[in-house]
């Protein structure tokens, strides 16, 4: 997708540097900065400081760092030590795990003059499936939006909150794929972007690649999607997820669960967007999910521009005062109307699951 008129992948391999580049996502919206990574650990720090995040997202670095583990050291033992440290980089999405075992099955029968060669191909083919799959992802869910569109015959207002956006994914985003081609397609779209506290991803990244593409949004506080939806402001909810278990039970950023609730009550069409790396076959209940808790300063403080037009980081709370940061929750699939991914559009169930991945 486009940043300044110019297209970008998130994540992708420098041969000439033999470098992996992303984009810092802790800069944006106020800086734009392409970063290396050069090793595992560098690949590992960048998951956990969110220099990249987004649940594909981070599972494509996740491979890459393999990739730059096996060129560093190919040992057993460090390949072992550098997998444990990717999965644990963060807990919630699966895209990690999901990434870093496909890496290590495919390295496990090629011999060692090859390694390096077959790594790096797998961390290629991994990206570009991500972006055939947040591509069909869009095509599936355009119709979802045409269905409204031809009903309604005005613009459709969709809410969405994080980023599921290309931001998130490689290409296209998964939440925003479908917003991205009804738009192309010329069907009149407008997004409410969940500012999505605390780490504001909703306004700093979906309301800025939104803005790139030309698509019309606006930010609204993480607490006024309710009363839009009551006052007939929203056609339907799109978010993404970042472990989507084998019952259609969706685990996403702090916050969409209760946008599902409001969502049920105004009888709002509230659909979850991902690819088959983000479902988690083997767990079955919900409470199983690991839920990633953050450091509470990224509640107390803020970042943003001062008047110098220099990032500056600022207390908002009281010194004295407590915080806690649980950076996902759980959306039972009985509040989800479908679930859109690379193969179609399914019930949010075991059934509509394997109907649709056998
Ligand atoms: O903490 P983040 O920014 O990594 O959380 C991301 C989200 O919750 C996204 O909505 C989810 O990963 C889906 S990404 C296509």
């Amino acid at each position: 997708m486009q940043i300044n008129g110019k297209t970008f992948r998130t994540i992708w391999f420098d041969e000439k540097d033999q470098v992996v580049k992303i984009i810092d996502q802790t800069k944006l919206p106020h800086k734009f900065e392409v970063k290396n990574l050069k090793t595992v650990k560098d690949t590992i720090n960048a998951i956990k400081i969110m220099e990249v995040r987004g649940a594909p997202l981070i599972g494509a670095t996740a491979a890459y760092g393999i990739v730059l583990a096996v060129a560093e050291n190919n040992n057993p033992g460090f390949i072992k030590k550098s997998s444990e440290d990717l999965i644990k980089s963060r807990p919630t999405a699966i895209n990690l795990k999901w990434a870093v075992n496909r890496m290590l099955k495919k390295l496990l029968v090629v011999n060692n003059n090859e390694v390096l060669k077959i790594a790096l191909e797998e961390a290629k083919l991994i990206c570009e499936e991500d972006v055939k799959f947040c591509k069909n992802i869009g095509l599936n869910g355009l119709k979802i939006i045409e269905e409204i569109y031809n009903k309604k015959k005005d613009t459709v207002n969709i809410l969405t909150h994080c980023n599921a956006g290309w931001l998130a994914t490689i290409d296209w985003g998964t939440a925003t794929s479908p917003i991205y081609h009804a738009h192309k397609k010329g069907i009149k779209v407008h997004v409410w972007v969940d500012e999505t506290r605390p780490r504001n991803q909703g306004a700093f990244l979906t309301s800025f690649e939104l803005n790139e593409e030309g698509v019309p949004n606006t930010i609204i506080a993480d607490n006024a999607g309710g009363i839009l939806m009551q006052k007939g402001e929203v056609d339907m909810c799109i978010v993404g997820t970042d472990r989507t278990i084998a019952t259609g039970d969706v685990a996403n950023k702090i916050g969409t669960y209760l946008k599902a609730l409001a969502a049920k009550d105004n009888n709002v069409p509230f659909y979850v967007a991902l690819p088959s790396s983000t479902i988690d076959w083997k767990t079955q209940d919900l409470k199983n999910i690991p839920i990633e808790e953050r450091n509470s300063e990224e509640l107390s403080y803020v970042e943003g521009l001062d008047e110098s037009n220099n990032i500056k980081k600022i207390l908002i709370y009281p010194k004295k005062s407590k915080a806690m940061n649980l950076a996902f929750d759980v959306t039972p699939a009985k509040y989800i109307t479908g679930l859109i991914t690379e193969k179609g559009v399914c019930e949010a169930s075991k059934e509509g699951l394997k109907k649709l991945f056998k």
